[in-house]
Parts: structure tokens; sequence; C-alpha cells
């Protein structure tokens, strides 16, 4: 099983900015722990940060056929972005949107995702936690599976 794990603009800068705002954990910090959570379960994690919209849309297109599900924190681009929206939707491939913070607690204008009505579910205002939320939501879409086993009568 291979999941992608995609940090929108600015989480690069996780650990000193805003600290109060999102906390001191630094994402390389993040993704050692979202590694170590997926090598026990004998997961591949791929990452990737970017800044640019246009890198972020062809990550997620390349994950078609090859990707069997998505961690994404789009950031800023959760309010914005049509074209991740519709990478997402366009890749056929499952997807579980992250945040930190509780966005709905938040400026009225983060209080919108245009990205959470393509993916399956949002995990949202549990600091780092809510990557290993994510990942674990993510794992159990990808889990060849998962559909519930007949009971004997
Ligand atoms: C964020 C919330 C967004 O509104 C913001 O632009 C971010 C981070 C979060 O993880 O809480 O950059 O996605």
């Amino acid at each position: 099983m291979r999941i992608l794990v995609v940090h929108g603009p600015n989480l690069d800068l996780l650990g000193t900015r805003e600290p109060e705002v999102y906390g001191t954990t630094d994402l390389a910090t993040i993704n050692r722990e979202l590694k170590a959570i997926a090598a026990q379960r004998g997961v591949t994690l791929e990452f990737v940060q970017s800044n640019h919209e246009g890198e972020l849309v062809d990550a997620i297109g390349s994950s078609r056929g090859r990707i069997d599900a998505i961690v994404i924190n789009p950031a800023a681009y959760t309010h914005t972005s049509v074209a991740i929206r519709d990478a997402i939707a366009a890749a056929g491939v499952p997807a579980v949107e992250v945040h930190l913070t509780n966005i709905y607690a938040r400026e009225a204008f983060r209080q919108h995702s245009v990205i959470a009505p393509v993916c399956k579910g949002q995990v949202s205002g549990f600091g780092p936690e809510s990557y290993r939320l994510g990942l674990e939501a993510a794992m159990t879409l990808a889990a060849p599976n998962r559909r519930p086993r007949k009971t004997r009568a």
C-alpha cells in the first residue's frame, strides 16, 4: 500500500511559523512520525510539500493508478483552490483532508473548504495528531479488505 502525503504552502515553516497558532513541531518531525506509523503497517509513504499550486496539482495528478490514498493539508489553498479540488476529483484516489487548527473556529475566510467535498472526510483541529488520524483514515480507506466481513447466520 502506498499513500501520498501532501503539504501545501508555508507548512515548510512549521515550528517557527506563528507557533501560538500552529505549535512548535516542525514538518520533518511530523513526516518522521507518520513514516514510523506507516512502516509498522508495511505502508509506504511519499511526501510532497510545495508553495506552488501547480506543483501540488501535478503531484496529485501523478497519483492516479499508483497511489492508494492521499492525506492532504492544502493549507491556504484549502479556501481558494478549485485546481487542487479538480485534481483530487480527477485522480480518483480517496483523499483525507487534514488541518492542524480547527478551521471552523478561526477567521470567516478559513471556515470554508473548497477541497472538502471531493475528500472522503476531514480531520481539523488536533495539531500534528490531525495528520496521524488522517493517516489512519487513509490506511483504512486504502485497505483492500475493508468490506465488512460476512457474519455467520
Ligand atoms: C491550515 C489552516 C489554513 O487556513 C492555513 O492557511 C494553513 C494551515 C492548518 O493546518 O490549520 O496554512 O491548513
